[in-house]
């Protein structure tokens, strides 16, 4: 059944991670308006504040990889890159309201964990000296196994870390070095178990389909593997194939890839097996156990989504991005720094700031983002409580986000959700093609979707 919908709704659109998406930022937003957006922001919502630092580098570079990172080949660019870090806080930090409280910080990249700890250590004490935290804030890494040790784990833990995100990939070596991945350094069982000794509240475990040697078999495999080690949440990316972005992908193509009726099925029944082996479903992608904070969420209709991933609306902030490429989401702006480490270094030296590209958003696109949100991370869109919540009648609501009645009947129809009292619910097969319900209620589609990739 869940098959059938995924090929009738296969259209190009959005993923909507940010409402406008990413490709709607233009360079006319300036590092002084995204200075104007800091400012502001201190009196927009959410009010506390996530955190996200980028560390572009990686010691060994996976052929498969579609991240923003680099080969750390010259220990020295780590000091001008974390200088620049350190700087750039310094620029960001004192214009932000001293009221209020870190709830979420998240280190990405590449590898963070590649990177010696003293490095982690002196942002960690720059945060600290300009912000508080507030008790229960999630500070998670995504770390990749090869480069994790004991004492590197214990070190994060003394840091404040509490939560570790693995990326294992796969667990079978032939298949990590034919993508020219680097081996974790022990067992990714004694990696979490260590995570878990050192008192962690939490460990995700990343894994990726659609490599070349993989099938459904070994992923399933893989799953099977990974419930074993039981970590509270597990993301299964499927593998974006895009050489003309990626050329090292094409290196790929050398080993053969699965065909995309064999990813969808990895697609269908990694979902299925995970929910046998007791994962909750966060989005298709997203699983975490019935009693993590997220799978909480998804029931209660408190789930959020940010550039980081999925979180919940007691954790989410604003987010601060620092780094190459680092996204800020902001009450009313985008802002994106520079992919390119060299001039990221370069433009905060010069003047604290690395903007390269932003989008300010209208009253009306704040209120679409949050009826795009609404329905992306949990199902429902209630015009009322939206009308009532900000002041404005359900008419002007429809208006603004071209409401077509006539564009849900199909969905209805194949019983994927309902809309009654002007308040839609998406039935939890409906979760599948999510996406096809939020683009009904983006009024840009109207111009343009060929721009984006389909669902699968
Ligand atoms: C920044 S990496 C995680 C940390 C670390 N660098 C690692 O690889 O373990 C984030 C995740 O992106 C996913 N990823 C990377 N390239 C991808 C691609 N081409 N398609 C889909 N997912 C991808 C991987 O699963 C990876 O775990
Ligand atoms: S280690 Fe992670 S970020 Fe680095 S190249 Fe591999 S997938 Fe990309």
């Amino acid at each position: 059944m869940i098959k059938e919908l995924l090929l009738k709704y296969n259209q190009p659109g959005p993923r909507y991670t940010s409402y406008p998406p990413a490709n709607f930022f233009s360079e006319k937003f300036t590092p002084d308006d995204y200075r104007k957006a800091l400012i502001n922001s201190n009196n927009g919502e959410p009010e506390s504040i996530s955190l996200y630092f980028h560390v572009p580098f990686c010691p060994k570079m996976c052929w498969f990889c579609g991240c923003n990172t680099d080969l750390l080949d010259k220990k020295d660019k780590l000091d001008a890159y974390f200088n620049a870090l350190l700087k750039e806080i310094d620029t960001v930090a004192p214009l932000l309201s001293k009221n209020r409280k870190i709830t979420q910080i998240h280190w990405g990249g590449g590898t963070p964990n590649s990177v010696a700890v003293k490095y982690i250590e002196k942002v960690t004490e720059k945060i600290n000296s300009y912000f508080s935290i507030s008790e229960n804030a999630e500070i998670a890494m995504e770390c990749s196994p090869a480069y994790l040790s004991k004492k590197y784990i214990n070190k994060l833990k003394s840091l404040g870390f509490n939560r570790i995100s693995l990326g294992v990939q796969d667990f079978n070596q032939d298949v990590l070095n034919a993508v020219n991945r680097a081996l974790p350094k022990y067992p990714v069982k004694e990696i979490v178990s260590d995570i878990r000794d050192a008192g962690f509240d939490g460990v995700n475990i990343d894994l990726i389909y659609g490599l070349p040697l993989q099938t459904t078999e070994s992923f399933l495999k893989n799953i099977k593997q990974t419930a074993e080690i039981k970590p509270d949440r597990v993301v299964t990316f499927s593998y974006a194939h895009v050489p003309w972005v990626k050329p090292a992908q094409k290196k790929l193509e050398q080993f053969g890839l699965p065909k995309p009726d064999e990813k969808l099925d990895m697609l269908l029944s990694g979902y299925k097996k995970l929910l046998d082996l007791g994962y909750e479903s966060i989005g298709m992608d997203h699983f975490a156990l019935p009693d993590d904070e997220l799978a909480y969420a998804k029931r209660e209709k408190l789930l959020h989504r940010n550039f980081q991933g999925y979180c919940t609306k007691e954790t989410t902030g604003q987010v601060y991005a620092f780094g190459s490429t680092g996204i800020s989401q902001l009450y009313d702006a985008y802002s994106q720094n520079t992919k390119n480490t060299a001039l990221y270094i370069k433009m905060i030296n010069e003047k604290g700031f690395a903007t390269e590209r932003g989008y300010k958003l209208s009253s009306e696109e704040m209120i679409i983002r949050d009826i795009i949100n609404e329905i992306m991370c949990n199902g429902i869109l209630d015009f009322n409580e939206l009308a009532d919540k900000n002041n404005f009648s359900v008419e002007y609501l429809k208006k603004i986000c071209n409401f077509n009645p006539g564009k849900l009947d199909n969905f209805i129809v194949d019983g994927l959700m309902s809309f009654s009292d002007d308040k839609l619910t998406v039935s939890e097969t409906g979760m599948a093609v999510v996406r096809n319900i939020a683009m009904t209620f983006d009024p840009y589609l109207s111009k343009d979707t060929n721009m984006y990739s389909k669902t699968i």
